[in-house]
């Protein structure tokens, strides 16, 4: 088992390892000060798989649980789903003292957060990832959203989790498709800022043995999380790829999943910054390369007109300028600001290379 602490406004341990679900309440129970409830929050593929055995450890430790099955999928990441949770914590009498458990994928880590942190003004809150992504991206740092018709993530807020605990078995139940969509965010932190991490990608199959890939991940989220917890400075490199596959995700209406888009974003990302002198043409079929070898899609058909009002609608925008994460080099990126007014040149050069 490897353990990576978190020292943000709350300092947490992220636990990453093989059984750790069978400790979940164990881990917790300390963790609770006076609180004896916890509403277990998961989706409806996860609950079928591994709700029996969370709830079970957690009663085990005295804790008295409430569970909510949400439906599976990002189109229910929304407001509609988050309101049902809080009428649900509420009929339940959750108080003040007791907690939210997250047990699934970034959807529901995200929703779950969101409503721990706004529930009668922030309840306790654990992340269990059961998803790649989840594991080295999502259940890390304190963003917590839900979707609005508008675009993604556009309602939320930071709020630090007490404790993460990835138990590594899970991952072994993900689709290949699934698991796929964590490779995008596992190879984006490479293409961040660590060269050795995508050379180790490029020569082995880390499926059967993920602890120390997501351990390396993990951390490298935590150091942008120490430096800039709130996402105004050098956390925004966390954002590469994303501004585009945002877009992407919102133009297919979520019918293309988060990590997909990521992909595709990381080589629009790479394509704009050769375009504009500020990466080496080698850069591109490198990634591409690494991208297929992961079974992740590398271009899109979306016009740059479809894509536009969808960029512009990221959080990443202030007033008239929009940060862009650039790779400069392989395994190496920087943030650029771009004028809006030329932003559907950026986009487009994204698309063209
Ligand atoms: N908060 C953050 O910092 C952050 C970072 C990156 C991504 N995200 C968000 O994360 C979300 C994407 O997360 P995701 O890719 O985990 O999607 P997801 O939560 O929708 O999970 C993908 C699918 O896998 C299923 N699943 C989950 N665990 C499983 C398991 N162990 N075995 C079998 N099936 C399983 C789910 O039911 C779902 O159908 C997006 O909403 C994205 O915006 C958030």
């Amino acid at each position: 088992m490897k353990t990576v602490t978190v020292n943000a406004s709350q300092t947490y341990e992220v636990k990453v390892g093989r059984g750790l679900l069978a400790d979940l309440g164990k881990e917790i129970a300390p963790r609770m000060g006076k609180g004896r409830a916890v509403c277990l929050v998961s989706d409806s593929n996860v609950a079928n798989l591994y709700l029996d055995a969370a709830q079970e450890s957690l009663e085990d430790a005295g804790l008295r649980v409430e569970p909510f099955v949400m439906f599976a999928g990002e189109i229910h990441k929304n407001v509609r789903t988050y309101a049902k949770l809080l009428d649900y914590m509420a009929e339940n009498q959750i108080t003040r003292a007791d907690a939210l458990v997250a047990l699934g994928g970034g959807v529901v880590g995200d929703l779950t957060g969101f409503a721990a942190a706004t529930y009668l003004r922030g309840v306790g809150f654990f992340q269990v990832p059961t998803t790649l992504l989840a594991a080295v991206d999502a259940s890390v740092g304190g963003k917590t959203a839900v979707d609005l018709d508008a675009g993604k993530n556009l309602a939320g807020a930071f709020y630090q989790p007490r404790l993460v605990l990835c138990d590594l078995n899970t991952l072994d139940t993900l689709p290949d498709d699934i698991f796929a969509d964590g490779c995008a965010e596992v190879i984006k932190y490479g293409m961040i800022g660590d060269p050795d991490l995508l050379d180790k990608l490029e020569t082995i199959d880390f499926r059967a043995d993920p602890e120390a890939i997501v351990a390396r991940c993990i951390e490298m989220k935590r150091d942008l999380v120490e430096a800039d917890e709130f996402d105004t400075g050098a956390r925004q490199l966390l954002n590469l790829g994303h501004t585009m596959g945002h877009g992407i995700e919102a133009c297919s209406d979520y019918g293309i999943s988060h990590g997909k888009a990521v992909a595709i974003g990381l080589t629009m990302a790479a394509r704009t910054a050769i375009a504009h002198g500020l990466c080496p043409g080698e850069v591109l079929p490198r990634l591409i390369a690494l991208l297929e070898q992961y079974h992740l899609p590398t271009a899109t058909d979306y016009t740059v007109e479809a894509l536009y009002d969808r960029v512009l609608a990221d959080k990443k925008r202030a007033g008239e300028t929009q940060t862009l994460v650039m790779p400069t080099a392989w395994g190496k990126s920087e943030l650029h600001q771009v004028p809006v007014r030329e932003l559907r040149d950026w986009i487009q050069k994204g698309l063209t290379l």
